[in-house]
């Protein structure tokens, strides 16, 4: 079955209480919470401050992504604040190995996130330090995009990869996920789906999640 990670980040801020819950009542794996700078991505959403507030509640794992750059300034004060797994950007780091060993050595799951042009053999070297590779299948900044259709050919070329190597790396696939295409990533060789809009434009959100989870 595949990990659901749903992003709180097309949720309704005024009641983040309400994601909170349903999250933790629904049949969703992770927490997905998705911190963006205005520098390494064109918006702005939120930072530790709001991770901490959702950690009091919040009782599954917190998957982290960080679309900022020189996420190392902030690694420690991300796990402070709650983060189990901390996912950086190959794009943002000239010195990724460096980051990888720093959320390593800080007790956290350490993921590394690519964007749609960069090709997945850029991370041959790095993948069996890592336990995540989040695939963005859309373009990273915003919910609501629709996925990018050569990521299914990623998926499948970065499955072999690990294959390959023998990483016990997770595929979290990241942007324009929905009942409709869940099942053909999961087939490319997907672990984790992560589910912005699919889950909080939703009617029913964990009828959603659940939907997803057992495809
Ligand atoms: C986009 C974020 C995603 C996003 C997914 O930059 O990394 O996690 O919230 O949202 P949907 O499912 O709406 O594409
Ligand atoms: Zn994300």
């Amino acid at each position: 079955m595949p990990i659901i990670a749903p992003s709180i980040l097309t949720a309704d801020f005024l009641h983040l209480a309400d994601a909170c819950k349903i999250i933790n009542e629904s049949e969703a794996d992770w927490f997905h919470l998705d911190v963006m700078d205005g520098r390494f991505v064109p918006n702005i959403s939120f930072g530790m401050h709001i991770i901490k507030q959702l950690r009091k509640q919040g009782r599954k794992f917190f998957d982290v992504h960080l679309m900022i750059l020189e996420p190392e300034k902030f690694t420690e004060e991300f796990r402070d604040a709650g983060a189990d797994g901390l996912t950086v950007h190959l794009e943002a780091c000239p010195h990724l190995h460096r980051n990888i060993q720093l959320i390593k050595s800080l007790g956290m799951k350490a993921g590394v996130a690519i964007n749609p042009h960069s090709p997945v053999l850029l991370l041959k070297d790095v993948i069996r330090d890592i336990d995540l590779v989040n695939v963005m299948t859309v373009n990273p900044g915003f919910g609501g995009q629709s996925f990018i259709p050569y990521s299914i050919q990623k998926i499948k070329d970065l499955r072999q990869l690990i294959t390959e190597t023998g990483s016990s790396a997770k595929i979290e696939i990241d942007g324009g996920v929905s009942l409709d295409n869940a099942k053909e990533i999961l087939q490319a060789g997907a672990d984790v789906l992560v589910t912005g809009t699919a889950v909080f434009s939703s009617d029913d959100p964990a009828g959603m999640i659940s939907k997803l989870k057992n495809l």
